[in-house]
């Protein structure tokens, strides 16, 4: 969604402030611009509809000179995408100019004030909305900007992450934030702004983030000063990113998404790192360690997210009650926080998100918080506001994931939910001791099996190749591969835009078995378990409506094998891990379908990586 990024000191902004909207350019959005001060005294706007390629066309004539700027990606939300609704946002006198992420829920109330007092507007935004209030608030009460700015937002309802600078005051950069992410870089007598770390980490690894209602003067060669609404001062607290600009880059590879699905053993590696000890047949996780007994005190379980992590949920559900015996539910995060759910205080509810900015989620932790109910986040994003809001968690370290279709998150997040789980149950002693070493060995050494599935490449690249022509797929499994039906129906509709559904395998006879013709793809996900003969079934349900099978089936298999189009073989697991496997070939079936059908895969249209909005 959008990004922000702004720079002041002594180096030229423009080429930064371009450079860090590219780096944003993974979180989706329909439009850009760049607000720069120049030393003439001058505040210039630039800003087009569509890619920060078009905004760089049309300012490669333009004076882009000045050390003080923002910039911004626009996601739509109030006004469709062009021009005029770009940010930055000039106020009246085009004194002030802003970039805005987020929602300012009372900008029509605001705005007719505003109006009333003859305030007149020209985009449809929430955004213009705030610029005005801010110098209303600035003459009204003869004020700093630093100053009307916190006052300004004082009225305000609604989420940001705001930039402000004005043109009578050219070494000042003003910051917000409440709800939506926003890093502060600081370097030599220079401080960076940026929705995430992306646009920073080549400049600076110190980095503060901003805190909920915060309010940041940034003036070149001082100390930056925060003050909070309520004008408390805070101190600025500096921490070192543990990230390096490699993570960010494609490294040879065509796709982000690519790259990611091929880091998945290295990803899963770091991910256990210091937690899985194969040689010791133990798992430490800290958060599990010093929070044992509200888990063990837990009437239940709540687990709560968006997307592939509301998916990597469904899989804790199962793992969970089979191994822990807590009664689990799992509920997407919008729907969760407004239904009234009945939350007892000795609820856990563990909260899932890759960039940890979800708004939903977000309001789904604070309505439990609320009930009393332990928090428990397992986050990618270190630091971000979902990783800061719960009482305690445990990173999945996948380190940066940009393509928007989420494959790393996705996996880290499973490997991080069964190695709670396998360490509650030991606890709980739900989980036996020889068990318990067999699950962690496995564990331990499932990378190696990615690695064998990725080597597939070749061949799943040239069936994807054969499936271009379809305009609709259905994905079926079961237990613990129904969740990754859904998650391979995801990532499919998501890059190719071919519709595609996740269904419990036994589910079809109710509905989409009606669907099922020759030109129908069924791709079924049926490794070697328990539930083999029941899948087997379904299979044959397929195949008799002549239905196109693509199986993933456990090297060796036969019976499925023979009645199926297409195979992808997958090595031996333990079923309660097989997700990890089983969604590898997904993945790369949904990469190369996109790829053949020409479609822009690291940035498919309409979506954003990280929803700051709900
Ligand atoms: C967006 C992304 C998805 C992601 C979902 C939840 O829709 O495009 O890839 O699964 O948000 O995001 P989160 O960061 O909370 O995991």
């Amino acid at each position: 969604m959008c990004g922000i990024v702004g720079y002041i000191g002594d180096k030229d902004a423009f080429p930064i402030l371009i450079k860090g909207l590219h780096r944003l350019e993974y979180r989706g959005y329909d439009s850009a611009g760049v607000a720069l001060l120049n030393n003439k005294g001058e505040l210039h706007i630039f800003k087009t509809k569509g890619k920060v390629n078009n905004l760089e066309k049309y300012c490669s004539d333009k004076d882009v000179s000045g050390n003080i700027g923002i910039a911004h990606t626009r996601w739509a939300t109030h006004g469709e995408p062009s021009d005029i609704n770009a940010h930055p946002h000039y106020s009246q006198s085009k004194d002030i100019a802003l970039i805005h992420n987020g929602i300012i829920e009372n900008y029509l109330s605001l705005k007719q004030f505003l109006k009333d007092k003859g305030y007149i507007f020209k985009s449809e935004t929430d955004t213009e909305v705030l610029v005005q209030l801010i110098e209303y608030v600035k003459k009204e009460h003869k004020l700093s900007l630093y100053d009307a700015v916190q006052r300004a937002l004082s009225q305000v309802i609604g989420a940001y992450a705001i930039g402000v600078i004005e043109r009578q005051n050219p070494n000042v950069l003003i910051a917000a934030r409440k709800g939506s992410p926003l890093i502060i870089g600081v370097g030599e007598g220079e401080y960076f702004l940026g929705s995430d770390a992306s646009p920073i980490i080549e400049y600076t690894n110190k980095v503060v983030y901003v805190g909920d209602e915060e309010v940041v003067r940034m003036e070149k060669d001082r100390e930056m000063e925060i003050r909070n609404l309520s004008d408390s001062v805070i101190v600025p607290e500096i921490t070192e990113l543990q990230m390096d600009l490699s993570e960010i880059e494609k490294g040879g590879y065509p796709h982000f998404m690519l790259k990611e699905i091929f880091e998945q053993p290295r990803a899963l590696s770091l991910c256990m790192n210091g937690r899985v000890h194969e040689e010791l047949k133990e798992i430490k996780l800290s958060g599990i360690i010093d929070h044992i007994d509200r888990f063990r005190n837990a009437r239940r379980i709540l687990i709560s997210a968006c997307g592939t992590s509301w998916h990597a949920g469904l899989i804790g559900k199962y793992l969970f009650e089979q191994f822990c015996r807590i009664p689990v539910e799992v509920e997407v995060a919008s729907e969760f926080r407004y239904r009234n759910p009945v939350i007892f205080p000795n609820d856990v509810m563990i909260a899932i998100s890759q960039s940890g900015e979800t708004a939903d989620t977000l309001a789904a932790i604070e309505l439990a918080k609320s009930k009393g109910a332990f928090i428990y986040g397992v986050c990618n994003v270190v630091g971000s506001s979902i990783a800061r809001a719960t009482d305690t968690g445990t990173y999945t370290h996948a380190g940066p994931e940009i393509g928007v279709a989420s494959t790393k998150a996705f996996t880290t997040q499973v490997a991080v939910l069964a190695m709670m789980v396998f360490a509650i149950g030991r606890e709980l002693g739900t989980v036996k001791q020889d068990e318990y070493e067999k699950l962690v060995t496995e564990l331990a050494f499932i990378k190696n099996k990615i690695e064998e599935i990725l080597a597939l490449k070749d061949s799943i690249e040239s069936m994807s190749k054969v499936f271009t022509y379809a305009k609709n797929f259905i994905y079926l499994g079961r237990g613990f591969n129904y969740p990754v039906a859904m998650e391979g129906a995801l990532k499919l509709k998501e890059i190719s835009y071919i519709h595609a559904e996740g269904y419990p395998a036994a589910e079809m006879k109710h509905g989409p078995i009606a669907l099922i013709d020759e030109e129908m793809p069924i791709v079924v996900i049926a490794p070697k378990f328990a539930m083999y003969d029941k899948i087997l079934s379904n299979v044959q349900e397929v195949k008799a409506r002549n239905g196109r099978i693509i199986s993933i089936v456990t090297k060796g298999d036969t019976q499925i094998k023979a009645l199926s189009d297409f195979v992808i073989e997958i090595p031996e697991t333990i079923e309660c891990l097989s997700p990890l496997l089983t969604i590898i070939p997904l993945q790369m079936l949904s990469y190369y379908v996109a790829v053949a059908k020409g479609r822009n895969v690291d940035q498919p249209r309409n979506l954003a990586k990280s929803v700051t909005v709900e």
